[in-house]
């Protein structure tokens, strides 16, 4: 049975009171959630601040990207040891934001996915289509290539530290979210690819949608036979929204 997994990716926002006042909402209504597991991925300089208010809580934390190296000289980079220290669990590697904004190739973001694992981090993998490859027919053959740059490098077996976020860029921000069905044809898609390689593996890989997930549509979503949670942009930056998606999951 897998667990499902709240992921909350509060890309560019926030301020030191905002992040403060969000988490005491979010600590203050996590309690009635048991079956799910909740985390919150929190820009680079509130993790700290982050830490300090989580530690002790049911709530996890992550990063929203990593460098591939350990560490030197990449001014503006943040390696996993740097994550860890601050008591990350997670860290996405490869959202659409990064791929298209910052040139991500399928080899960085898998090489990024190696570093997170070999630096005890648990890597959140986002693949996902455009509009214009869905147009084209072309979602599976996107969703393969993104994933299999990562099974080449690491294994399938290395694959299994992690986790899988689909979601579909037209999706993102949008407030068009794919069908339940829509997602759920994709995920079974994902989790069979995995399967030609390892069934033990693809059968307890957690596989997330994310792309305007809100409490009004993620029951339905996560309802799916092979949709184990949601990572959430917009939604996870309003508590009592954060809460009613994990709600859902639970
Ligand atoms: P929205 O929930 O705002 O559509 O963002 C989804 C996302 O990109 C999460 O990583």
């Amino acid at each position: 049975m897998r667990k499902p997994l709240v992921a909350g990716n509060w890309k560019m926002n926030g301020s030191l009171e905002s992040v403060r006042e969000l988490l005491e909402g979010l600590k203050s209504g996590i309690d009635a959630v048991s079956n799910a597991e909740v985390a919150v991925c929190p820009p680079y300089v509130f993790v700290p601040e982050v830490q300090k208010l989580l530690d002790g809580s049911a709530i996890s934390w992550g990063g929203q990207d990593l460098s591939v190296e350990v560490s030197g000289a990449y001014t503006g980079e943040i390696a996993a040891s740097m994550l860890s220290d601050f008591g990350c669990k997670y860290v996405i590697v490869g959202h659409s934001e990064r791929r298209s904004y910052h040139g991500e190739s399928d080899e960085l973001v898998a090489k990024k996915f190696a570093a997170a694992r070999a630096g005890g981090l648990v890597p959140i993998l986002c693949v996902g289509e455009t509009l214009e490859e869905r147009e084209q027919g072309i979602t599976e053959d996107v969703c393969a290539r993104q994933l299999d740059a990562v099974i080449d490098l690491v294994g399938v077996d290395g694959l299994a530290c992690g986790v899988i976020a689909y979601e579909p860029v037209w999706a993102i921000g949008t407030g068009k979210t794919a069908t339940p069905e829509q997602a759920q044809d994709v995920h079974a898609f994902i989790r069979g690819r995995i399967a030609e390689k390892s069934a033990e593996v693809a059968e307890g890989m957690r596989i997330l949608y994310g792309g305007s997930m809100k409490p009004g549509n993620a029951k339905e979503l996560i309802g799916k036979p092979d949709i184990d949670g949601g990572l959430i942009g917009g939604a996870s930056l309003v508590a009592e929204d954060f809460l009613g998606i994990c709600t859902a999951a639970n």
